[in-house]
């Protein structure tokens, strides 16, 4: 299966959610991801749980903020490099620390 359907799919279930809070997506998919390895309904969740995480996040950073106009954006990229496949899920809400 390839990575980029997986996470349309999860986007399909999931980005009238982000609409009606005026969440953007923005989507930075590699073209021709080989195929990979996997049970295509569990990454399906997985990135469902990521873009429910990233939507809490957001909104979270709007309550710590109220006056803020900044727009909610997830960002979402996959890369391929040698034998490996990558996706990056990127979002402005209130981060974790690095520690
Ligand atoms: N994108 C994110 N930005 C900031 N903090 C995050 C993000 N994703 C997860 N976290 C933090 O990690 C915690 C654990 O996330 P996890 O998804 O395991 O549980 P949850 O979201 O709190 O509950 P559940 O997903 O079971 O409803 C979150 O409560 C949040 O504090
Ligand atoms: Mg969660």
């Amino acid at each position: 299966m390839n990575l980029n359907d997986v996470i349309a799919r999860s986007l399909d279930f999931f980005s009238q959610q982000l609409k009606l809070r005026d969440i953007r997506i923005i989507m930075d998919l590699e073209e021709n991801l080989p195929m990979i390895k996997a049970d295509p309904n569990h990454l399906e969740q997985v990135f469902v749980n990521l873009l429910i995480n990233a939507r809490d996040a957001i909104e979270e950073q709007h309550n710590r903020t109220p006056g803020a106009q900044q727009e909610g954006q997830i960002t979402i990229r996959t890369h391929s490099k040698r034998r490996s496949v990558s996706a990056e899920v990127r979002d402005t809400g209130t981060g974790i620390p690095m520690t």
